[in-house]
């Protein structure tokens, strides 16, 4: 695997088909689901890796964002990547972009109602790897349900010659979606962070048992967060995977959203529920049967 920095070298060469997987770096089995779906998809696996300063709402949270590049490479590596494109910042941003991308609608609840410009921030980096990449496949995870609505718009309104793929949550042996973030969290506030993920699975059981209205899928999650003392709910959306908009009731394929704060951390989760044969199903990913190498067992 080679590890460049800039846009030119990644497209040199005879490349085949390319899949691209963006990431932020600091890298868990989520992403490495990520990079060995596209390895079975495409000739060329680049991986990039970029801590995308557009997308922070705080300079705290961009400063405690965790690196190891070193580590991030022999993992991307082990997981069938075929080039780390790593660009420093001047590669991406020489200067200010004055272009801006907002994904009208599908960036305004939930993650865009708590952070405002982040989704501008996400729309503007990954135009700018799809364009300066050219991959014919990008992957990203269904973990970020509203980013991954944003991105799929995003190509197809911008008519970016890619085909943007999703991919089931993974999450730890505990039902914690698996996040670089994780390694914040004290051992008292992971159990605070557990009532996410018990929140989602209980909502999960009701649609299983035939319950579709949003207010009573959003009630029962909320319980659960609730009752944690340790864990500060930021919203319960039900909402649809075309365009993001909250929905009165599973009518359309939807993903049940959830965010919360715990200690200094903010935690994401959500499940993802499809019609399959005329009946609502939910999809809450995977869990390891193993600590993530996130714990330094890489
Ligand atoms: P990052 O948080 O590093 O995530 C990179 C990709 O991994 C995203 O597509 C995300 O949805 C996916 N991912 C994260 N945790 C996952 C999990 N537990 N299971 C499955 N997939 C998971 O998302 C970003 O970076 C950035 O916003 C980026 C798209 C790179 C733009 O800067």
């Amino acid at each position: 695997m080679r590890t460049v920095a800039t846009f030119a070298d990644v497209r040199k060469g005879d490349r085949g088909s390319v899949a691209l997987v963006p990431t932020m770096g600091y890298l868990h089995e989520g992403h490495l689901d990520l990079i060995s779906a596209a390895r079975r998809s495409s000739d060329t696996v680049v991986v990039s890796l970029f801590v995308n300063p557009l997308q922070f709402n705080e300079d705290v949270d961009l400063a405690a964002y965790p690196q190891d590049l070193a580590r991030d490479a022999a993992l991307a590596e082990q997981a069938g990547a075929d080039m780390l494109f790593a660009p420093p910042i001047e590669e991406m941003y020489a200067e200010q972009p004055l272009t801006s991308i907002t994904v009208a609608g599908v960036g305004e609840l939930m993650e865009g109602d708590h952070r405002p410009g982040h989704f501008d921030g996400v729309a503007v980096v990954v135009a700018k790897l799809l364009a300066g990449i050219q991959p014919d496949r990008a992957y990203f995870g269904r973990k970020d349900a509203q980013q991954l609505v944003l991105v799929t718009r995003l190509g197809a309104d911008l008519s970016f010659p890619v085909e943007i793929i999703g991919r089931p949550t993974i999450r730890e042996r505990d039902g914690l979606a698996l996040s670089s973030r994780n390694i914040h969290l004290s051992e008292a506030e992971r159990g605070a962070a557990l009532s996410l993920s018990a929140g989602l699975a209980a909502a999960a059981s009701a649609v299983e048992e035939g319950e579709t209205d949003a207010a009573t899928l959003e009630e029962i999650a909320r319980a659960r967060v609730d009752a944690e003392p340790g864990a500060h709910l930021e919203y319960v959306t039900l909402a649809s995977q075309a365009d993001a908009s909250a929905l009165p009731a599973l009518e359309v394929p939807a993903f049940l959203a959830v965010a919360a704060g715990v200690g200094t951390t903010r935690l994401m989760d959500n499940v993802h529920i499809d019609r399959v044969d005329g009946t609502w199903v939910p999809d809450l990913g995977s869990r390891l049967d193993r600590p993530s190498i996130l714990y330094g067992e890489a």
